[in-house]
């Protein structure tokens, strides 16, 4: 079991930044990356529909005898965690919008948070905000379209930075400090955000974070891979490749599943 895999599932590209991470912390796990680009976007899908996409990729990767599943996808995580933890006898990991680190290092008392529908609208993620949320205000905004753009590979174009500046000018109306990233595919938004919002805004984008669990729950659970080799990556995509690999480039095989 320990030199198994490390399985990682995401609507498409967004959890290659959270793969990009385990490489580097984890440089001796082998990986097997589920991209689900048939069914892209899952931000605005029902939430019965994301829990069968979400319980149909754990079970390709419990059967490709993966140790550990990565949630690499906020909507996945924050609708149908509970369904995979209650299904799948091994360890789970998921990720979440980062609002608690926001609401902690506020000063002007104000975030922003941009994410898919079906994040902003589930229960776990109004828990965690209501939570820990008094006197702060969060300004939620769904990121409509974003992903699409960033599946085409349309990432550095006018069209991305004039949708993403109506999503973030009422923000900055509003006097945020924090911005949130709530969905792993705006990790590739950030250097088009950055030339947007002003350098005294920090951007909550949990990847690293993340990666430090994983790390964590490899070694609590005795699974970290003793072999020291370097690390493969294996990435299947349901839908188009193309993009991916561009992406991924030397860093792993892309081919074509259909799961
Ligand atoms: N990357 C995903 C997330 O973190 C899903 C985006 C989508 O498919 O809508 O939410």
């Amino acid at each position: 079991m320990n030199t198994s895999p490390i399985g990682i599932f995401d609507s498409g590209i967004g959890g290659l930044s959270i793969l990009k991470e385990i490489n580097r912390i984890l440089p001796n796990e082998n990986t097997i990356y589920l991209a689900d680009n048939k069914n892209c976007p899952y931000g605005s899908k029902s939430i019965s529909r994301i829990i069968k996409l979400s319980l149909k990729n754990t079970s390709v990767l419990a059967e490709m005898n993966c140790k550990i599943i990565v949630i690499a996808c906020n909507t996945a995580t924050t609708n149908a965690i509970q369904e995979i933890r209650n299904l799948f006898p091994i360890p789970v990991i998921g990720i979440e919008p980062a609002i608690k680190p926001a609401l902690l290092n506020t000063k002007t008392n104000k975030i922003g948070i941009l994410a898919t529908e079906m994040t902003l609208t589930s229960s776990l993620f109004n828990q965690t905000s209501n939570k820990f949320s008094d006197n702060i205000e969060i300004i939620e905004q769904i990121g409509f379209g974003l992903v699409n753009l960033i599946e085409k590979g349309d990432i550095n174009t006018k069209k991305t930075k004039q949708l993403l500046k109506s999503y973030l000018d009422p923000m900055l109306d509003s006097n945020i400090d924090q911005l949130v990233l709530g969905c792993t595919h705006y990790h590739f938004l950030v250097p088009i955000i950055r030339q947007i919002i002003p350098k005294e805004i920090t951007i909550q984008d949990p990847n690293k974070v993340i990666a430090k669990q994983i790390k964590k729950i490899l070694n609590r659970e005795n699974l970290e891979n003793p072999l020291k080799n370097s690390y493969k990556n294996k990435v299947y995509v349901n839908g188009n490749t193309e993009i991916i690999k561009n992406i991924i480039n030397s860093k792993g095989d892309v081919d074509f599943l259909d799961f």
